[in-house]
């Protein structure tokens, strides 16, 4: 049992985050202090998804009217969208305790038993990276949120008995970066399923306002739109940036965070125009230099940067492919004419440029 995971402080995010490589300057507590001070309190705070956001509140409404905790719920998306954000607003939208725990933590199925058995009426659960739990927690998860009820083994060995021990009602937040991972048994246990996406440019502008405002730091309009331009979409990555670009303004004596501060600090932490960090090119110039622009398989990609497969998986390559500069194809990943061009490099005579596929009507990042 991992009290210090499970009853730890709101804000404490035990995920694994891969963007911290991003520009990530100062230390890991730090970078967690400043990401909980800047976490939306309320769901009306919370900018862009707007679709997630309408329909969450509904769901959270109606529950609130019927006085019934709400259906579970899960946050699926890449790394750095809100997953966490939202699931902390759930709680205070409810005015619910939420107890905060993730997959990893719990590696045995009594992990998980004795987190359930200790929660109150309405309490929110959030998991983090559901998708990392084992599976004998797993099942014991199914049977908690379908029927309110877990097997408490008691015992060792062939004496061993379960006792059937009933729950009050509450609801579980379950987010991942990987919701394709989630078995479908699980998968349909959650009454509604957020698919978070990358945030448009003046959507991360808002974000950017607001967290300078939080930050303190002078920035004017043309300083906020660079660095939202240049975050992958990703709100995580906006205010990282805009503390790095804060440092640079205040190391060479400007008050205030403009476009030239903005151009300068984001070139020395190499963020490239269309936002690119520096996994981001490693993929890209593997694929195109070493493979020929592919299709190559995900592992060997992995491989070539010196990556976690997850990593590049989730990480990398959610972006590039809603860029356009790479697509998936069933014979690996392949890099797009957009992509060639985007490093200055010409595709080999007789090369097989793939053309990326349109998006589908939400524009969505499928598994
Ligand atoms: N829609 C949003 N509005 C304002 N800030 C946001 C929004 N989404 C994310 N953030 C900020 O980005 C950071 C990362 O969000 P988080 O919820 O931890 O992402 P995830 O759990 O999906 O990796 C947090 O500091 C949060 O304040
Ligand atoms: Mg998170």
């Amino acid at each position: 049992m991992h009290d210090g995971d499970v009853f730890g402080d709101r804000e404490r995010d035990e995920s694994y985050d891969a963007t911290a490589r991003v520009v990530d300057a100062q230390g890991d507590a730090d970078e967690r202090t400043v990401e909980a001070a800047l976490r939306p309190r309320r769901l009306a705070e919370f900018a862009g998804q707007s679709r997630v956001r309408d329909q969450l509140s509904l769901v959270l409404e109606a529950a609130r009217r019927r006085g019934t905790p709400p259906d579970h719920v899960l946050l699926s998306g890449p790394p750095g969208l809100g997953k966490t954000t939202l699931a902390m607003l759930i709680g205070s939208e409810l005015e619910r305790p939420i107890r905060i725990t993730s997959g990893p933590a719990i590696q045995h199925a009594g992990d998980l038993a004795s987190v359930l058995s200790s929660l109150m009426e309405g309490e929110v659960l959030f998991l983090d990276e559901i998708h990392r739990m084992s599976r004998s927690a797993e099942e014991m998860l199914y049977l908690a949120m379908e029927d309110f009820r877990v097997d408490v083994i008691v015992g060792k060995g062939p004496g061993a008995t379960a006792i059937p021990l009933e729950l009050p009602p509450f609801t579980v937040v379950g987010a991942t970066t990987r919701a394709g991972l989630l078995p479908a048994p699980l998968r349909d246990r959650f009454g509604f399923t957020g698919h978070l996406d990358f945030y448009a440019v003046d959507e991360l502008e808002t974000i950017l306002a607001r967290s300078a405002g939080l930050l303190e730091v002078a920035a004017d309009a043309a300083g906020i739109s660079e660095i939202a331009r240049r975050s992958r979409g990703t709100p995580r990555i906006a205010n990282r940036l805009l503390r790095r670009v804060r440092d640079w303004a205040q190391v060479h004596g400007r008050d205030v965070v403009d476009e030239e501060a903005a151009h300068a600090a984001l070139a020395l932490f190499d963020v490239d125009d269309l936002g690119l960090d520096r996994l981001d090119r490693a993929v890209l110039d593997a694929l195109c230099r070493r493979f020929g622009g592919g299709p190559v398989g995900l592992s060997t990609l992995a491989v070539a940067v010196g990556e976690e497969a997850d990593t590049v998986e989730t990480v990398a390559e959610p972006f590039l492919v809603r860029e356009g500069l790479i697509t998936r194809t069933p014979r690996g990943r392949a890099a797009t004419a957009l992509a060639w061009q985007h490093l200055g490099l010409t595709p080999p005579r007789g090369a097989d440029v793939q053309t990326p596929l349109p998006l589908d009507g939400e524009g969505r990042f499928g598994d």
